[in-house]
């Protein structure tokens, strides 16, 4: 198999009784706006690609690979890809993690399963493939849990009239960062705030520990002259991340071609 990879995605609004489009329960505009957001960021047609570092432009990446809502359910009937329940609560943390996500869930090696609902603890976090490289776990995982959860904060790139994007986390990245986990990348920083901590993939600077908010020059550390803090799979703000490299791309393929409930969504 190869490229163009499409990806079956499936959207599940957990929200708390809001009319579409209100609080919670985003519409289904903002749901399109974070599809672009992933297409454009995985094929390296952002807009800010442009404002990647002269330094690393040489080892950025892109990803031929292409994000659909799901057009047919498990059972067959035609869909739009959004799914909207209304859940128990009306905030959750990764601790609900099963029971949040048995409220709405379609088969795992068929579809990308993103949830959106008002989690407190994370802006996202994701399930990492099975896999024997280095940095992953290749023993069985739980198919009813695999996919990705993000704050409704966080979906989406568009001011839709419903005002609920976090200003620092506006533009969709939360996606494209979690969805780098379920593809199988690290942080970038390893994870650890020592130059031993890695991210496994060898065209990322080796960067000491997370960047935050958005610097506004070169940042040196003590591990490396130029941390690549545009990078997806670092911590800053989504505004100043741009590019995965070469490398996360190719590393991506192998999960994609390779791992269970990510070779089988192809
Ligand atoms: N904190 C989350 C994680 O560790 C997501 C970070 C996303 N960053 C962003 N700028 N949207 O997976
Ligand atoms: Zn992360
Ligand atoms: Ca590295």
């Amino acid at each position: 198999k190869s490229g163009p990879y499409k990806i079956p995605v499936v959207v599940h609004v957990i929200h708390r009784g809001e009319a579409v489009g209100a609080g919670t329960n985003i519409s289904d505009a903002q749901i399109l706006s974070q599809l672009k957001v992933l297409n454009d960021d995985y094929r390296r047609q952002n807009e800010d690609a442009s404002s990647t570092d002269p330094a690393f432009v040489s080892v950025a990446g892109s990803m031929d690979i292409q994000f659909v809502l799901a057009k047919r359910t498990p059972e067959g009937f035609a869909t739009n890809g959004i799914v909207r329940v209304k859940g128990p609560k009306s905030s959750y943390t990764s601790s609900d993690n099963y029971t949040l996500k048995s409220l709405s869930y379609w088969p795992s090696e068929n579809y990308l399963n993103i949830w959106v609902c008002n989690i407190t603890d994370y802006l996202g976090y994701a399930q990492f493939p099975q896999s024997d490289l280095p940095g992953l776990d290749n023993s069985s995982s739980n198919a009813l849990t695999d996919g990705l959860v993000i704050s409704y904060e966080a979906c989406g790139s568009i001011d839709d009239g419903n005002f609920n994007l976090d200003p620092d986390y506006n533009k969709g990245r939360t996606a494209t960062h979690e969805i780098g986990h379920f593809f199988g990348l690290r942080h970038i920083w390893g994870d650890e705030n020592a130059c031993t901590g890695t991210d496994y993939i060898d065209d990322t600077p080796n960067q000491a520990s997370q960047t935050t908010y958005c610097p506004q020059s070169s940042i040196s550390d003590a591990c490396s002259p130029k941390v690549m803090f545009q990078n997806f799979m670092d911590y800053t703000d989504d505004a100043c991340m741009n590019l995965f490299t070469a490398q996360q791309v190719q590393r991506m393929i192998a999960v994609l071609e390779n791992s269970p409930r990510r070779a089988t969504l192809l």
